[in-house]
């Protein structure tokens, strides 16, 4: 018997990046997966390529969140993995972000996640396990990404008052903060490819261990999160990222 054989799991923007690797794993170890996106044609294509299911679901509108709940629990009952994953990234500097895109960043990566999460509560088996993908950047600074380390600070508060409230029920609330991984997240920051490529040579130089990170590798650590061998793991932080923030 698979790992997760009979297990639901649900991950939020499964189409790509960390998301796909996470449903892959999961999926590999016997898991139902659940994946979601805002594109239809794009979370189709990987629920087909992985054999998992595909849910419209914008984490940004609490009106997609209620549909996500409802499908999913209609469609498959109580879930056990819960991987709130979805998230976008953009710089400005505090003198010149403006409100729209200060909302819309706060509006996916931390309102969307918190709702995602109450909303599911009430549809989490017993002993299931929640993981919250933040970054380094909510504990490390970088000019032009005030926002994005704010949402991500958020969320780190929110999963350790979720871990105390729902440990009466066994859940288990983590969360996940990667340094630089290798998905198409910077390339959504509208960078061309030449400055793509300069980025990641410039982030692999910030990291000791000599590279970036895979996707995969971060669906590693959701499913050891996800385990029994992990049953005394709550409220924790695991930060993932080649030892960049040791420098
Ligand atoms: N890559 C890194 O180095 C890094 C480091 C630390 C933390 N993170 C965090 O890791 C998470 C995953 O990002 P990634 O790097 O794997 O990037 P990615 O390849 O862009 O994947 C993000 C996934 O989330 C989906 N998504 C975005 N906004 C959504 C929304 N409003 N509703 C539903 N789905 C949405 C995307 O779908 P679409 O195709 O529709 O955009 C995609 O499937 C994010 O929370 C990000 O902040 C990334």
């Amino acid at each position: 018997m698979k790992k997760f054989e009979n297990k639901i799991a649900v991950i939020t923007g499964g189409n790509s990046g960390m998301g796909y690797g996470t449903a892959k794993l999961l999926r590999e170890l016997g898991a139902t997966v659940v994946i979601t996106g805002r594109r239809q044609e794009a979370i189709d294509l990987a629920a087909k390529e992985l054999d998992v299911h595909a849910i419209l679901s914008d984490q940004g509108k609490l009106e997609d969140i209620d549909h996500l709940v409802s499908e999913v629990t209609e469609k498959f009952g109580k879930v056990d993995i819960l991987f709130i994953n979805a998230g976008i990234s953009g710089t400005s500097s505090i003198e010149l972000e403006t409100p729209e895109s200060f909302d819309k960043m706060i509006n996916v990566n931390f309102r969307g996640v918190y709702f995602t999460l109450s909303k599911f509560i009430p549809h989490l088996n017993d002993g299931a396990s929640v993981v919250l993908l933040s970054s380094v950047l909510a504990s490390t600074v970088s000019p032009g990404l005030a926002v994005y380390s704010a949402s991500k600070a958020a969320l780190n508060a929110v999963m350790k008052t979720a871990a105390l409230e729902l440990a009466p029920r066994k859940i288990r609330v983590n969360a996940i903060s990667p340094g630089a991984i290798d998905t198409e997240l910077f390339g959504k920051m509208g960078m061309d490819k030449a400055t793509l490529a300069g980025m990641t040579d410039y982030l692999i130089s910030l990291t000791p261990i000599g590279r970036i990170g895979k996707p995969k590798e971060i669906g590693q650590l959701v499913a050891f999160l996800s385990s029994d061998e992990a049953s005394f793991i709550t409220g924790s932080e695991y930060t993932i990222d080649g030892g960049s923030t040791l420098l």
